[in-house]
């Protein structure tokens, strides 16, 4: 190579050093949270299917068993329940605001701009509602407000079909999402959104904490796999009902050698990437005020209690360091996440349950 084509190149590479430099200048921060956007006739036909307990197999739970309106979309518990028999291995997640990140699942497993098929694992998994698409779809077809609503939902003169099914209620989820938050008017300009010690807390979670570099972003997250050694809770080996539904979880992935796991390996029954052991995707950090207790196996009931998680920089082979914050700084962070990040609760209308009446015969 000639000099000055060295020279050359030396420039460009430098040019290319100064433009990634300017990138990463720019620090990620939280952004204000979009419009939602959905079909709002399905979503009102998918607000009945959420709560509608006829979507499960022996009609004993619905979506809303799990992610209830009154607990901030979650269950309460730091483990979920499951199909009757069974039990889950990890927490219950709000679904508020879910299908606004890029990844569906505490391991992150299902791409997030596809509700309808993180809706028909959902619903046809053994463990969670254990439902056929072909039994929903007959048993919605014996519901005569649900025809009706179906034609004007979907297509006039279209039959209920299973598969839809899935992606109504994929619309419904899309319509909830935070309503009101201070931080959103905050990052709009107003800034007397934020009380002067939520604005402490914001600079804490921007500074010292460095919380912003995982939690940024409409809804807090980067939508990136980390390892931030939460410790295991207890309870899924001690209850073989949790225990056999997270192997079968792990032999559905493939996972190699599964039967000798005895933690939650999380992302990595889905990657086999070993580096991968023990990540979680990053979840939202929006309407926490709703959602205790946390964490994919909720192994902490309260913010203070995460709050000191990080402050001593995680658990067991985390990539976080310990950030020692004074008490002040703690208490701000907690009053910016309690305060600033939530909003007015989500609340949506329940509706009243439309009874089966048998279609007459040949109307099938
Ligand atoms: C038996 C309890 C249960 C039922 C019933 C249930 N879910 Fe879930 N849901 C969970 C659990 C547990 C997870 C997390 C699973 C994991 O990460 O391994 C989850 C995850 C989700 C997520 C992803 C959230 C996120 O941030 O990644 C959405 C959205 C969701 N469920 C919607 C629904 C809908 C819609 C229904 C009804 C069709 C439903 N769920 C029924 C327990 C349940
Ligand atoms: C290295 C990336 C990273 C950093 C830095 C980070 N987090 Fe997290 N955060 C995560 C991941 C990943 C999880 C999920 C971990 C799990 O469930 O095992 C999480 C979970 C949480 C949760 C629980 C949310 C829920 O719904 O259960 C809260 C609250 C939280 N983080 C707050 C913070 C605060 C406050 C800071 C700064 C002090 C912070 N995080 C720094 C990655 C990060």
């Amino acid at each position: 190579m000639k000099p000055c084509t060295i020279a050359r190149l030396a420039g460009a590479l430098a040019v290319a050093g100064l433009v990634t430099g300017h990138a990463l200048a720019q620090a990620p921060d939280l952004q204000p949270l979009p419009e939602p956007k959905f079909n709002k006739a399905q979503a009102e036909l998918g607000r009945y299917f959420f709560f509608d307990v006829r979507m499960s197999g022996d009609a004993a739970l619905s979506c809303a068993t799990c992610h209830d309106p009154a607990k901030g979309w979650s269950d309460g518990q730091p483990l979920a329940k499951g199909y009757p028999a069974s039990e889950y291995f990890r927490n219950s997640p709000t679904i508020i605001n879910a299908t606004l990140k890029n990844r569906f699942m505490w391991d992150g497993r299902l791409d997030g701009s596809d509700a309808g098929t993180l809706v028909r694992d959902m619903m046809t998994e053994a463990h969670t509602m254990n439902m056929d698409a072909r039994l929903a779809q007959e048993r919605v077809k014996q519901v005569p407000e649900y025809v009706a609503m179906w034609q004007t939902a979907v297509k006039k003169g279209d039959d209920p079909n299973g598969m839809r099914i899935f992606n109504i209620i994929g619309e419904f989820i899309k319509s909830v999402t935070s309503r009101n938050v201070p931080i959103d008017k905050f990052l709009k300009g107003d800034a007397t959104a934020l009380s002067a010690e939520a604005k402490a807390g914001y600079d804490v979670f921007k500074g010292k904490g460095n919380c912003v570099s995982c939690h940024n972003g409409p809804v807090g997250s980067d939508g990136k796999l980390h390892k931030t050694g939460v410790p295991e809770n207890p309870e899924v080996w001690n209850d073989p009902l949790r225990a056999i539904t997270m192997l079968r979880h792990y032999s559905t992935s493939g996972m190699p050698n599964y039967m000798n796991a005895r933690t939650d390996v999380g992302s990595y029954a889905i990657t086999k990437d070993k580096r991968d052991i023990g990540k979680f995707a990053t979840p939202s950090i929006r309407d926490l005020k709703y959602t205790a207790p946390y964490m994919h196996n909720g192994m902490f009931a309260t913010l203070d209690q995460v709050i000191d998680f990080y402050d001593r920089g995680g658990g067991a082979g985390s990539e976080l360091k310990p950030l020692n914050l004074a008490a002040a700084e703690k208490q701000a962070l907690k009053t910016f996440l309690l305060d600033g990040m939530s909003g007015d609760p989500v609340t949506v209308e329940i509706p009243k349950m439309p009874a089966y009446q048998v279609r007459a015969f040949g109307k099938n």
